[in-house]
């Protein structure tokens, strides 16, 4: 079969009330449109061409590098005739396959049921996806004969009181030969409650044409769940997260507080007996070493954590490499271009930029550590500051193995620490420090005897 696929992507999405195109709104941190495109790309198709109009430019600069034909709507008129905008590009002997992008969870599986169920017809054949949710309201419903053949779809708004009571429904997904597209489509009028040509018009064609028609149920019916408006965006995300909770349970032998309060955008590749607490966001991409527990109301961005790390409750995590057995937080914030070597630890109200540390050094309190290598065994004492930026660039501090820095110090980069040196409390560092010895900077401590508060007058 020439396999080529349609997603229509141009729809204004007003039930969205939003300033953003529809299929860009995200599920699982990416766009509803990148789902239903790595879906069809799943089903190796000859050609996907991807009908955008609302929001143009935005969409193909939000996902850049996609292998699709772009195809432009200028006007949507409807989704007939947004599917008649891609007809030039497809050759009359395809098969074409239509999606809908505001249709995110559909599955690769499901999509190739229905190419298989078509193709047991030889000839022309309609292969609908259809199924019976809870609720049909809202969504074309599927007119049957007294036998039980299929006659047209009618959309609710179009839909008489009979019709509306029909639980079966369109999932928007259909498979048809491109030839009988090219006859059908000319043919749809807007004659409608909503003056737009429907694709789903075809169906009282295919029927006088006598090509056969036959449908597929969807058996998961999120996977077929449209999203018009927030509310139906929100509920499938839950569905989604449940899932993906789901997954980590069985599938990765993950233990969870509980599986309601975890949020994946992106990719979680956790090792074994890894135990994540309540309310954790991962994105982008995590990888979590064997026997990491992640506290609670923690956020994760492309982090990878080696074997054994404990992150506690409230930290901010990203871009950083730590190593394991290390110690995070309770509220540590990691910042992009962290390395941490084995057994580090990073206490509560740190903060590290660039940080890189090599083997069981510690910043247990309240610090900022940005454009810094740190040695090994190095203990930084609480209210350590890297002075690493003069307004116009920034600096890099190099604080060498062994080092034991007091508290509040403030090192004004650039500058370079020996090893095993010793910085006393309450210093500002300008200058290079010595290996081996005892360096600090004096503040004068003055006393003013008799000395009277002030007293509110
Ligand atoms: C559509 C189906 C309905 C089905 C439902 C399933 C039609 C007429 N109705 O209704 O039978 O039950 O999907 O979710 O097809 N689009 C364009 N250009 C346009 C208009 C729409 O690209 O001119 C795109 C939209 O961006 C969207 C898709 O087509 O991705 C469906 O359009 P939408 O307006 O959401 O149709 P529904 O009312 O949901
Ligand atoms: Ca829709």
């Amino acid at each position: 079969m020439l396999l080529h696929i349609v997603i229509l992507a141009a729809g204004v999405g007003k039930r969205m009330l939003s300033n953003h195109p529809k299929v860009l709104h995200s599920l699982g941190g990416k766009p509803m449109l990148e789902w239903v495109i790595e879906a069809a790309s799943l089903l190796h198709p000859e050609k996907i061409h991807v009908i955008y109009g609302h929001g143009g430019e935005r969409i193909r600069e939000v996902l850049p590098g996609m292998d699709v034909n772009w195809v432009l709507q200028k006007q949507q008129l409807g989704t007939g005739h947004a599917v008649g905008q891609a007809l030039p590009d497809i050759p009359s002997t395809a098969h074409v396959l239509v999606l809908s992008a505001d249709v995110p969870l559909i599955s690769a599986n499901t999509l190739e049921t229905l190419i298989e169920t078509s193709k047991e017809r030889s000839g022309s054949t309609l292969a609908l996806l259809v199924a019976k949710p809870e609720n049909p309201t809202g969504l074309g419903r599927i007119v049957r004969d007294a036998d039980g053949a299929i006659k047209a779809i009618v959309e609710e708004k179009d839909a008489s009181d009979t019709e509306k009571r029909i639980a079966e429904i369109y999932s928007g997904i259909c498979l048809v030969r491109a030839a009988d597209l090219a006859r059908w489509l000319p043919k749809i009028e807007p004659h409608n409650a909503q003056g737009e040509y429907y694709i789903t018009d075809i169906i009282a064609m295919a029927v006088e044409d006598s090509v056969p028609i036959v449908s597929v149920t969807a058996r998961d019916v999120a996977e077929i769940q449209g999203v018009n408006n927030r509310l139906q965006l929100a509920t499938l995300e839950r569905v989604l997260q449940r899932r993906l909770a789901e997954s980590l349970a069985l599938e990765k032998g993950v233990s969870m507080a509980d599986l309601n309060r975890i949020d994946i955008r992106g990719k979680l590749h956790p090792g074994k007996d890894v135990f994540i607490d309540v309310n954790c966001v991962f994105e982008g991409s995590v990888i979590l070493g064997d026997s990491c527990r992640i506290g609670p109301n923690s956020v994760l961005k492309n982090v990878t954590l080696g074997e054994g790390v404990t992150i506690h409750a409230n930290s901010v995590l990203e871009g950083a490499d730590v190593g394991p057995h290390c110690q995070i937080g309770p509220f540590a914030r990691l910042r992009p271009g962290t390395r941490l070597a084995a057994h580090c630890k990073i206490g509560n109200f740190v903060e590290t930029k660039e940080a890189v540390f090599d083997e069981d050094s510690k910043a247990s309190h309240l610090a900022y550590l940005g454009d810094v290598t740190i040695g090994k065994d190095v203990n930084i004492g609480a209210g350590t500051i890297t002075c690493n930026y003069d307004g116009v660039n920034k600096h890099p501090t190099v604080i060498e193995d062994g080092v034991f820095v007091g508290s509040d110090t403030q090192f004004v980069a650039p500058v370079k620490i020996g090893a095993n040196a010793t910085i006393g409390a309450g210093s500002t560092i300008r200058k290079d420090v010595p290996a081996g010895e005892l360096t600090f900077t004096e503040s004068v401590q003055k006393t003013v005897y008799g000395w009277k508060r002030p007293i509110k007058g």
